[in-house]
């Protein structure tokens, strides 16, 4: 990879996305990855525009890039659930995105929620599966509108689909030093799927005799990541409940501006995307007071992916450096200057 440019397509998205990916970018460019991107202009703007989300065309276009970039999609001027179902959602679904990787890491001089956390007890990883479960869309209503009316929302698991993310899973736990995979899931409830995820991870995990395991379920999951975050180093749950999981995790970890992910297609059949947990923010979009911290976070996931791992190294440690710094004397900086600090960092 070192070799020949990264092929990148970045969609930007909506509101604060346009401004974070502007500083993503920049990152990427003073870390010397050499990148030849394209910028797509998906979002609430072209659907307007042209009442399209995401076309088929666009799609398989997006197919031939190394990776996408992504900021947040998401506008009051758009019926809810259009965005997000048939431009993210659907980006995961066709392009295969079966892991959600959410890190969940408390640098150093960030103020967490937890009183006496320590950045070593906040320090995991949630992989979350990002195409099946109750996001799959499969249900139905009937009789709409009527007191009689009925709502199902099937959450779908397959073996495949709940051994593939299993394996990855234990894959990460293998390649951290505290070699530890937590299952999360409701198995006590939801005693169909939840059998099949415990009979999955139990089968797989005896091909990592050297991965320690533990299960909890999801709600003694969310209390734990609240009073014992240590409990945990990598975490392997469904669609709902990882998404879930993992606001609770971006809180502990010093808020929604630092929490990054990826969308990622582990066996490479399509471009993975990486993009900031956070949406498109309309509150403060326009300003300049998005932090892109999460999102620089995000494009160190990226080259990580592209097996970049020493720019990735470098991106995340001028991010540690400046979340350091904020805590002695933080003066409010802009979107741009919180930017350019870390780019200069990068290159320096
Ligand atoms: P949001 O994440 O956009 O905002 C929640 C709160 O956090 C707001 O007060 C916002 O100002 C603040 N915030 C978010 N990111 C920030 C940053 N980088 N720096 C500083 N403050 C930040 O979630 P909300 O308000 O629920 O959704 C807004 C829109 O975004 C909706 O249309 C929603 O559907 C969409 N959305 C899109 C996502 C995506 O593209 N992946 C994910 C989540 C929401
Ligand atoms: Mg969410």
């Amino acid at each position: 990879m070192d070799s020949r440019n990264i092929r990148l397509a970045v969609i930007p998205g909506d509101g604060i996305g346009v401004e974070v990916v502007a500083e993503g970018l920049k990152v990427l460019q003073a870390v010397g990855a050499k990148a030849e991107t394209t910028t797509y202009d998906l979002g609430a703007k072209r659907y307007h525009a042209t009442g399209e989300v995401l076309t088929d065309v666009v799609l398989d276009e997006l197919r031939g890039y190394d990776a996408i970039l992504l900021g947040a999609v998401g506008d009051p001027s758009v019926p809810p659930g259009v965005l997000e179902r048939d431009l993210l959602l659907k980006l995961r679904f066709r392009l295969d995105h079966y892991v959600n990787l959410r890190p969940v890491k408390l640098f150093p001089g960030v103020e967490t929620p937890l009183g006496g956390a320590r950045p070593e007890d906040i320090d995991m990883i949630v992989v979350r599966e990002g195409t099946e479960g109750p996001y799959a869309g499969a249900g139905g209503v009937m009789r709409r509108d009527t007191p009689q009316e009925i709502a199902t929302q099937e959450s779908l698991n397959t073996a495949f689909g709940v051994e593939r993310v299993v394996r990855y899973a234990f894959d990460k736990a293998r390649s951290r030093p505290r070699r530890k995979l937590t299952l999360v899931h409701k198995t006590n409830v939801l005693t169909y799927a939840g059998d099949l995820w415990s009979r999955t991870f139990d089968r797989v995990g005896q091909e990592y005799p050297e991965v320690q395991t533990d299960y909890c379920h999801v709600d003694a999951a969310s209390m734990f990541f609240v009073t014992q975050p240590e409990r945990f180093d990598v975490i392997v749950t469904d669609n709902l409940f990882g998404d879930i999981l993992t606001d609770i995790g971006a809180a502990v970890a010093g808020g929604i501006g630092l929490a990054a992910s990826g969308n990622v297609n582990p066996d490479r059949t399509a471009p993975s995307m990486f993009e900031p947990v956070h949406g498109s923010a309309p509150d403060i979009a326009g300003q300049g007071k998005a932090d892109p911290t999460a999102t620089i976070l995000s494009v160190a996931m990226l080259l990580d992916h592209l097996g970049l791992a020493e720019e990735a190294a470098r991106v995340e440690q001028a991010v540690a450096d400046d979340l350091l710094e904020r805590q002695t004397g933080w003066t409010a900086r802009t979107t741009h200057e919180i930017g350019d600090d870390i780019a200069a960092r990068v290159a320096g």
